[in-house]
C-alpha cells in the first residue's frame, strides 16, 4: 500500500514518543521511505539514534540520513525534507508544535520544514486533558483542520501525568489508516456504500442462540477500504469482537430480523450495497422469554430467516449490489445460480473448508464473479481481497466491465 511512498515524520516532546518506533517500523514493513525530523524537547523521550535503527531495514536499507534534528547541521534541509515528502506526519504533536504552525512560528528545523511543505499533513496531538481542552490551543487546532491538515485522535484515557482524560495520542494502527488514506486514491468518494458483517445471533431463550463462525473480518476490511478510497460508509454488524473503522458509520443488530430491518431502512440512500454478512438461514420459531430448564429436554422446531440479499435485489430503485457465496468445496456453479437468483451484481465466491479461507482468519482465496467475468484470485489478506472487489466495482460501475 505504501510503496515507494515517502514519508516525513516529525517527533515532539511528549511522552508517546517512543511509540513513534512503532509507527516507523509499520511505516517501514509497508514498503514507505521514512525521514524524520526530531525536536530538541522530543530527544529527552527518545534518542535520535533509536529513531535511526526503527528507520532502517534488513530488506531495503534507508537511503542516506534518515534522522534530522539541527536547523543549522543541513543549512537547506528545511527546504529539501519537504520538497521530497509525499506526506508530512508529526506524531506526537505537542501544544506547542500546533501552537506554532497554526501561527506561522518557524523557530526550530521541525516548525520552519512544515511551513515549507505544501502538500497533506496529518498531525497526532498528545497532551494533558487541560491543555487540549483550552480555547487557546482548541482555536489552533480548528485553524489547522480548516486549512485541511487531518487529525488523529487524541483519545481518551489515562494520560502521563496519571489523571483520566482527553489527550492520549492515537493508536498507532488509527495513525497508520489515516496515512493509507491521504495517500489513497479517492477513486469511490461520493459513493455512499452499505456493508453488512459479521454473524447473527438467533436467540432459543435469554441464555443460548444459534450463530455460526462468521468474524466480521472480511465485511469490516471491505468497510475499511471503502473509507479508505473516499466513500460515506455505513456498517451494519452482527456481534463481533474486532473494532470498527474509524470514520465509519456502525449500526450493531444482533438477529437475522434486525439486520434485515436495519438494510431496508439504509439502502435507499446507498449506491453500493455489500453483503457480506453470515446471516442464520434459520431461527428458532419461537424463542421462550426465560431460560429453558435442563430437565425440561429441548428440541428445536426451526423457520427460515428472510433472504436480506434477494430482498435487496428485488427492490426497484436499487443500488449496485455484491453478495457473498460461501460454500465447502469448488461449488462456483452454487455462486453462479445465487448471482442470477439473487438479482445482484456481483458475487463473491468463496470456499470456506479450505485453509486460510473464509471465516476467523485474515486471509481469504476467492474468485469475484459478475455478469461480464470471473476473477480468480490468490489466497491474500482480506484487505487485499477488498481492494480488488472495488477496483471490480468501479470497472463494471463506471468503465462498464
Ligand atoms: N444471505 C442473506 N440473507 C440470508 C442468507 C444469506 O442476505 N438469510 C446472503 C449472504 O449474506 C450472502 C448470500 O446471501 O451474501 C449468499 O449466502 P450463502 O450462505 O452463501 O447462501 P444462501 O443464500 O444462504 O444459500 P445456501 O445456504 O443454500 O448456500
Amino acid at each position: 500500500m505504501l510503496k515507494d511512498r515517502s514519508i516525513l515524520l516529525g517527533i515532539t516532546g511528549s511522552v508517546a514518543a517512543y511509540k513513534s518506533i512503532e509507527l516507523i517500523k509499520g511505516l517501514r514493513h509497508e514498503g514507505a521511505s521514512v525521514k524524520v525530523v526530531m525536536t530538541e524537547a522530543s530527544k529527552r523521550f527518545i534518542t535520535p539514534l533509536s529513531i535511526e535503527l526503527a528507520t532502517e531495514s534488513p530488506i531495503e536499507p534507508a537511503s542516506g540520513n534518515s534522522v534530522y534534528c539541527d536547523m543549522f547541521d543541513s543549512p537547506l534541509s528545511h527546504v529539501s525534507l519537504p520538497a521530497d515528502a509525499d506526506l508530512f506526519v508529526v506524531a506526537p504533536a505537542t501544544a506547542n508544535i500546533i501552537g506554532k504552525y497554526a501561527n506561522g512560528i518557524a523557530d526550530d528545523l521541525l516548525s520552519t520544514a512544515l511551513l515549507a511543505f505544501n502538500g497533506k499533513v496529518i498531525i497526532a496531538p498528545a497532551m494533558n486533558w487541560r491543555m487540549y481542552e483550552n480555547p487557546v490551543f482548541q482555536k489552533n487546532l480548528q485553524y489547522l483542520v480548516s486549512i485541511g491538515v487531518k487529525t488523529v485522535g487524541p483519545e481518551r484515557g489515562s494520560l502521563a501525568c496519571g489523571e483520566e482524560g482527553i489527550g492520549r495520542m492515537a493508536d498507532i494502527e488509527k495513525i497508520m489508516e489515516a496515512i493509507r488514506t491521504a495517500l489513497s486514491k479517492q477513486d469511490i468518494a461520493g459513493e455512499k456504500v452499505l456493508v453488512t458483517a459479521g454473524p447473527t445471533r438467533e436467540d432459543i431463550d435469554p441464555v443460548r442462540y444459534i450463530s455460526n463462525r462468521s468474524s466480521g473480518k472480511m465485511g469490516y476490511a471491505i468497510a475499511k477500504i471503502a473509507k479508505r478510497r473516499g466513500a460515506d460508509v455505513t456498517l451494519i454488524s452482527g456481534p463481533v469482537a474486532i473494532k470498527p473503522p474509524d470514520g465509519v458509520d456502525v449500526i450493531n443488530v444482533e438477529t437475522a430480523n434486525e439486520m434485515h430491518a436495519a438494510v431496508m431502512d439504509n439502502i435507499s440512500r446507498s449506491s453500493i450495497f455489500v453483503m457480506s454478512a453470515a446471516v442464520a438461514d434459520f431461527m428458532p420459531a419461537e424463542s421462550k422469554g426465560r431460560k429453558i430448564e435442563k430437565k425440561e429436554g429441548l428440541s428445536l422446531d426451526l423457520i427460515k430467516t428472510g433472504d436480506i440479499l434477494e430482498d435487496a435485489g428485488r427492490l426497484r430503485n436499487k443500488p449496485f449490489i455484491v453478495g457473498f457465496a460461501a460454500e465447502t468445496g469448488q461449488r462456483l456453479d452454487r455462486a453462479r445460480k445465487k448471482l442470477v437468483d439473487k438479482n445482484i451484481d456481483v458475487i463473491v465466491f468463496n470456499d470456506v473448508s479450505k485453509k486460510g479461507s473464509g471465516f476467523d482468519v485474515d486471509t481469504n482465496e476467492v474468485v469475484i464473479i459478475d455478469k461480464k467475468a470471473e476473477k480468480r484470485l490468490p489466497l491474500m489478506s482480506k484487505d487485499d481481497v477488498a481492494i480488488a472487489l472495488f477496483d471490480r466495482i468501479i470497472e463494471l460501475k463506471y468503465n462498464n466491465g
